[in-house]
This record gives structure tokens, C-alpha cells and sequence, in this order.
């Protein structure tokens, strides 16, 4: 178990590349199950989560991995196998995206049943019942999806809710369905326009990217040997953001994808930091505590980001009068406020609702992450903190955020990663 040892007080200061995004890689290898022909991914980010799900497409049993020039290479293989190993789905709920793929590409798909976890409860009944609808025929027993379908079938899907994984798991049974399929309600997350251009590249037929109906024709197979960039992390970069102006830095943040991240941008401003495009980047400067108190209502995209949720509430904690936080996408995402009270936030739960009355300082003390964005967001208000430190599980933030501490302590931070001292047994 490693932990990072955090020394605040210092103003980021420098400049910083945003990495290719999570939340679209994973969905782009697994959509490689669906290629007659070897992908090449670029700027894809080198995160834990990415090399379970290398792991799991190996398992299927296609070629998958880095090459030395840093792009991925996913190759198709003559004997797919259908089932996801039960270790790496647990390791990696995502897993979970590699059923609508093996559905459309095999006709058949055992799946563990992904766990819930420290957010959420994670259903995926929205996946299945869609999936049925489609012509699937799905049997949940012994913790396994066992899914098989003899053609699926295009239809009319209507979500109840824009949920991000049902989206994509139905567009990628839909690419090769028989007819055409609507999905109506569908999430328009930019992780998701970018699955659509992806797998329009390989000659699916999907339109509506972006809007909240999607059509999709079917096609008689996919292919064609492409080389797709993947789009750059919204998350990561404003989880930067918020660091720069929580320290009283001076960052300029380059590859940032600005269009999908205005309402983050102006919550920022809100709150008083000062976010400008200049050449090559955006920079965020002359930001310093005390912040604007705000109002957060976290909702699918283009509302808030959920993801973006932990990050703000720190930012908040050194804010001048009370905000509030309003979580509608999780029912477990603020785990990390206690860890945030023990350094002295002073914050109080109501339902889905935080209430955050701005404090002065806070003050380093040891904490554990608890998920990857309460973890990042703990690494936050250590920058800010008076003294040191100890941010503990720090596995979680490995699952997101590519050489974190690299990137910190090149733009001033005092951050250092050492394995967790063995718990002491009396
Ligand atoms: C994706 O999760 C992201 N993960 C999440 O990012 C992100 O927070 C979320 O979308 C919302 O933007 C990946 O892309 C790997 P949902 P996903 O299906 O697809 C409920 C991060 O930090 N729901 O839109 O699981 C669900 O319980 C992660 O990078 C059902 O009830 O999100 C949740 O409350 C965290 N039944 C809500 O919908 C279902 O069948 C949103 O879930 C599916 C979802």
C-alpha cells in the first residue's frame, strides 16, 4: 500500500499537459472487440485502470498493449473467447463495457457481475434491460451475466436515465444489430461523441453524436486498420485547475479540451480564480484563497460533472461563507468528507446535500483515500494545507491520474510517494 507525504504552502507554478481521457479509453479498447482489424489508440493514458483493461482484452483473447512509441495497439483475434475473468471485473467495474461488444461480435457473453463500489451502489439494470430488448437473452446466476444472442435485433431504447455505461454498452451491441436502433435518452458525454467517431471510423453508421437520441444502422461487420486519438481528460485537467487556484498558482494547462468544460470554468470563476485561453493553453493565475462561496448541483453532462464533485467541495473548504453541494448522480459520493473534517473542513451532510462553511486554513494530517476523485481531492487540500500530509490508498488515484505526483512536483508541489508503513500489530 503506497501513500503520498504532501508538504503544503507551495504555489503551483509552470506549465502542464492534460493526458488522453480515462473515460474514453476504456471505452475504445472495448470497443475493439469489435474490429476485423488491428486499432492503434493514441493518447492513451498509461493509469491502472488501463492496463486491467488491457488485461481483460488479453484474457478475450486479443493482442493488446503499449507499443514503444507510446500508442496502443489492440489486434483482433480468430478465437475470441466470451468470458470476462471474474478477478479482473472485480478489479475494474468498467469491465463491464466489454458485454454489448462481445454480444454483437459472438453472439454470446459471460460477464462477472461488477461490484458496487466506495460511490455507489452501480447498477446495471439500465445495461441489461436494454440489452434484452435488443433480443439478448440474459441469465444473472453464480455472480455471472451470461448473455447470448442468436443476431440481435435494432429497436427502440428509452432510457430513464442518460446513464454513460448503458449508452455505450447498447451503441456497441447496435453497430451490428440487424436494422436500426434509436436510443433516446442516451448520455452526451464528449467521452461518448468520441466512441461514436471512433467507431464510425471502423464503418458503423451512428448518428445524433452529442444529442440525447442516437441512431444507429446496423452494419455487417467493422474494420479497417484505424488510428484514433483519444480525446483529452475534462477530469484531470480540472482537477489541475482546481489545485493551481487552491495553492495561489500560475498554470498554464496545455491540451485542454475547453468546449467540454465550461460549466467547470465558470464555477471556477465564480468562485474567484481567474481562468484566461492563452497561447497554447489556459492558463488559471492570480487565484488565492479566500474563494466565493457557491452552489453545486452535480448532473449528467453538460450539467456539472459528479466527477468534478470532490475536487470543488475542497476548493470550498477555503471559501469566505457557506456553500452548498448538491450530489444527484451518486448516493455515496461524499465519502470523503470525513477525511476532509479531520484536516479541519468544517462540513455537514443533509441527504444530497453539503453544506460547507468556509474555514481559514486547513491543516495537514493523515487521511485515506477513499475512491479515485476524494482521493485527488485530498491530494488538493494537502497542497493548500498548513504543514504535512499523509494521503494513504493511494492505489485508487492510480486508477485515474497518470504520473500525479510527477506532474505536481514539476510545477512546485512537495509531494512524495513511499510505500505505507506496515501497520503496527501491539
Ligand atoms: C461513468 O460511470 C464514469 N465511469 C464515471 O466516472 C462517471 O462519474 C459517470 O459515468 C457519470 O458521468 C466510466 O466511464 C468508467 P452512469 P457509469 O451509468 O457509466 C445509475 C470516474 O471517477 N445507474 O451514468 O457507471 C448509477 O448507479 C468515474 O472516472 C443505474 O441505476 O455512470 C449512478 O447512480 C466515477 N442503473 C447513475 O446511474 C444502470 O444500469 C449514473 O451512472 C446504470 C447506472
Amino acid at each position: 500500500m503506497e501513500r503520498f507525504i504532501i508538504k503544503g504552502g507551495h504555489p503551483l507554478v509552470g506549465r502542464v499537459k492534460v493526458c488522453g481521457a480515462k473515460n474514453a479509453a476504456l471505452k475504445l479498447m472495448a470497443a475493439s472487440i469489435l474490429s476485423d482489424d488491428p486499432v492503434i489508440l493514441k493518447n492513451v493514458p498509461k493509469i491502472s485502470d488501463v492496463l486491467i483493461m488491457a488485461d481483460v482484452l488479453r484474457a478475450l483473447g486479443l493482442e493488446a498493449g503499449f507499443l514503444p512509441s507510446n500508442d496502443f495497439m489492440i489486434k483482433p483475434t480468430t478465437s475470441l473467447c466470451p468470458e470476462a475473468p471474474f478477478e479482473l471485473v472485480n478489479r475494474m467495474r468498467a469491465s463491464i463495457i466489454v458485454l454489448g461488444p462481445l454480444l454483437a461480435k459472438l453472439g454470446r457473453a459471460q460477464v462477472a457481475l461488477p461490484g458496487g463500489c466506495n460511490i455507489g451502489l452501480r447498477k446495471i439494470d439500465y445495461h441489461l434491460r436494454a440489452l434484452e430488448e435488443l433480443g439478448a437473452e440474459i441469465n444473472v446466476e453464480g455472480g455471472f451475466i451470461k448473455a447470448k444472442a442468436d443476431g440481435l435485433v435494432g429497436k427502440e431504447i428509452d432510457f430513464e436515465f442518460p446513464s454513460v455505461g448503458a449508452t455505450e454498452n447498447i451503441l456497441m451491441a447496435a453497430v451490428m444489430a440487424k436494422g436500426k436502433t434509436v436510443i433516446k435518452n442516451a448520455a452526451k458525454e464528449p467521452e461518448i461523441v468520441d466512441l461514436i467517431s471512433f467507431l464510425n471510423g471502423l464503418g458503423a453508421k451512428i448518428e445524433g453524436a452529442g444529442g440525447s437520441i442516437l441512431t444507429v444502422e446496423g452494419v455487417s461487420g467493422l474494420g479497417g486498420n484505424i488510428e484514433h486519438r483519444i480525446i483529452p481528460d475534462r477530469i484531470e485537467a480540472g482537477t489541475f485547475m482546481v489545485a493551481a487556484a487552491m495553492t495561489g498558482g500560475d498554470v498554464i494547462m496545455e491540451d485542454v479540451p475547453v468546449q467540454s468544460m465550461e460549466i467547470v470554468i465558470e464555477k471556477l470563476k465564480e468562485a474567484g480564480a481567474s481562468v484566461e485561453q492563452v497561447e497554447g493553453g489556459l492558463k488559471i493565475g492570480q487565484s488565492h484563497p479566500p474563494f466565493r462561496p457557491l452552489h453545486i448541483s452535480t448532473l449528467p453532462y453538460p450539467g456539472f460533472p459528479t466527477d468534478m464533485q470532490a475536487q470543488m467541495m475542497t476548493l470550498l473548504t477555503l471559501a469566505q461563507g457557506s456553500s452548498v453541494i448538491t450530489e444527484n448522480v451518486f448516493e455515496d459520493r461524499f465519502i470523503l468528507v470525513p477525511e476532509l473534517v479531520r484536516m479541519g473542513a468544517d462540513i455537514s451532510i443533509h441527504g444530497p446535500h453539503a453544506l460547507i462553511k468556509g474555514v481559514p486554513n486547513l491543516s495537514g494530517v493523515p487521511v485515506r483515500a477513499t475512491d479515485l476523485r476524494g482521493g485527488a481531492a485530498l491530494v488538493l487540500a494537502a497542497l493548500a494545507a498548513n504543514g504535512t500530509t499523509e494521503v494513504m490508498d493511494i492505489s485508487h488515484i492510480d486508477r485515474g491520474y497518470e504520473e500525479f505526483e510527477g506532474k505536481l512536483k514539476s510545477l512546485g508541489a512537495e509531494i512524495t510517494r513511499s510505500s505505507e508503513r506496515e501497520s503496527i500489530t501491539l
